[in-house]
């Protein structure tokens, strides 16, 4: 299937139920799906359903869109993402982006579990993503341009969007909730890094190192959705704690974090977005 036939039928399901009111998305990762369940009204369509659609592998990750209410607002959330190193060329990770920007989605909030390479920070720390490096080897626009979307050489200069930035710092530093603001990398995974990587990652100016989130950050640039980015450190990047990492961990962490996560994602839907 062309990728502009996936996205059409995505639509038009979530359309079915309610979602063309949605002008906020959500991207939900590792451990941090859970804040889907406390929307209103939920309705689902799982990706399963979707022709066309990759469905997420990885444990701890749902792999459903989930439509419902939160302060008066309809939101579309992506419970469960799809990763590159699950095998999917990174134009299938553009899908979930894109398919919000046809219901009409403005801002969108991508989450996600990273590994700590500011050697301030510790697990459970709360990092609002100041920009990017792609470390992938890839990018999600590889392929013939979707002019519908946007251009075929896109700006990336404002990819988290500087005023929602601002605005957020404001806001968590009045609620007393610790934010720290840094650069997010992204490796392809699936191994965690060695510590020569992350040592690397620190000299080129990254604070946090994950395995997802740039090619849904690029394909929102793309087609003009304004995106916050919010990391939760789940663990201390590799080298740096002497001792080994795990996916468990990361799950551990998250869960542990829930409450002080979903404090922040509330306070960026009733008063953010
Ligand atoms: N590295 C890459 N991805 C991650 C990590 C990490 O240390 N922790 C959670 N996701």
């Amino acid at each position: 299937m062309e990728l502009m036939d996936i996205i059409e039928s995505a639509a038009a399901l979530l359309k079915q139920q309610g979602a063309e009111q949605a002008k906020i998305g959500m991207i939900l990762g590792s451990g941090l799906g859970a804040y889907a369940e406390t929307l209103e009204n939920k309705r689902f369509v799982n990706y399963a359903d979707i022709p066309g659609y990759p469905v997420s592998s990885v444990v701890g990750h749902k792999s459903r869109f989930v439509i419902g209410e939160k302060a008066g607002k309809t939101i579309v959330v992506m419970q469960g993402r799809f990763h590159y190193y699950e095998g999917y060329p990174q134009s299938l990770l553009s899908l979930g982006v894109r398919t919000m920007q046809r219901l009409g989605v403005e801002k969108l909030l991508i989450t996600n579990a990273a590994g700590g390479v500011n050697t301030s920070y510790h697990a459970g720390t709360l990092m609002l993503i100041s920009d990017h490096i792609n470390l992938s080897g890839t990018n999600p626009l590889i392929g013939k341009n979707l002019d519908a979307f946007g251009p075929r050489f896109p700006d990336l200069s404002n990819v988290y969007d500087r005023d929602l930035r601002t605005a957020l710092k404001a806001l968590a530093k009045k609620h007393d909730i610790e934010l720290e603001e840094g650069v997010y990398l992204m490796m392809s995974g699936p191994c965690y890094e060695t510590p020569a990587e992350i040592r690397m990652a620190r000299a080129i100016g990254a604070d946090a190192v994950g395995m997802s989130t740039v090619p849904e950050a690029i394909a929102a640039a793309h087609c003009g959705i304004k995106t916050v980015g919010i990391s939760l450190i789940t663990n201390m990047a590799a080298g740096i704690l002497d001792q080994p990492l795990s996916h468990a961990e990361v799950t551990e962490t998250a869960n542990q974090a829930a409450k002080r996560f979903s404090a922040l994602v509330d306070l960026i839907v009733s008063d953010l977005f």
